[in-house]
């Protein structure tokens, strides 16, 4: 399943931080590469996801407080395709008009992006999926966008208890188990599946 092949399917030989998209009109990069986005609820790991699978230590900012991230970043990668850290969404203490306005920024880019490949949507796999994630998933349904469900933070639990929970997750997302990834980002495990779906989606 997460068995690296040997062969680095995603080799990243230049990285650059290109910017943050602040409001849906806001300033972004020029859509003239592919982009591949990453989704999920605040303190899922999404961060700290991008930085493992770019095999960087602290490229992508990763917080200790949950809702750090507020704007949409762009790191480009290879100077061919970009990949794009959307804010955490669902963070609890975070006011109901504040999330209106980070829901429109995600939600506005997702629609308007127009070399959008693909979203790789986070859950954390010791948690159900919640109203946001499902609400997240029907959208990009909804807008035929191709997307990878990723479980994150699998270090925390055994392997009987990950093999379970990334069953019952699937299930209660309606996907087959092998169309979701188990990940860690503290022991790269997932990482190289991760990668090859990731450029698969790029180069569709
Ligand atoms: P926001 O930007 O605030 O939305 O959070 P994020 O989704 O980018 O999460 P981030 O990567 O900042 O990680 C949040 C916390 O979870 C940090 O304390 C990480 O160290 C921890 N974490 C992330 N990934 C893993 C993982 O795979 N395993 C474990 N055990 N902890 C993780
Ligand atoms: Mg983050």
């Amino acid at each position: 399943m997460a068995e690296s092949s040997g062969k680095d399917p995603l080799i990243i030989r230049s990285m650059e931080f290109i910017g943050g998209m602040i409001e849906p009109t806001g300033w972004r990069p020029p859509a003239d590469l592919p982009e591949i986005a990453f989704s999920g609820r605040s303190n899922v790991g999404k961060s700290s996801l991008l930085n493992t699978l770019l095999r960087r230590r602290a490229f992508a900012r990763v917080s200790k407080t949950p809702g750090r991230t507020r704007e949409i970043n762009f790191f480009r990668i290879n100077g061919t395709f970009t990949l794009v850290d959307l804010p955490g969404y669902g963070y609890a203490k975070v006011s109901k008009e504040r999330k209106e306005v980070w829901g429109g920024l995600i939600d506005e880019y997702i629609r308007t992006s127009p070399t959008l490949r693909g979203v790789v949507q986070l859950l954390d796999i010791r948690r159900d999926p919640t109203d946001d994630d499902k609400q997240m998933l029907d959208f990009l349904a909804d807008i035929e966008k191709p997307t990878i469900v990723t479980l994150t933070k699998a270090d925390k639990l055994s392997k009987n208890e990950v093999a379970e929970r990334s069953q019952k997750i699937a299930r209660q997302l309606l996907l087959d188990p092998e169309q979701v990834i188990v990940f860690s980002s503290h022991t790269g495990y997932g990482r190289d599946e991760l990668a090859e779906a990731v450029s698969s989606l790029m180069s569709q």
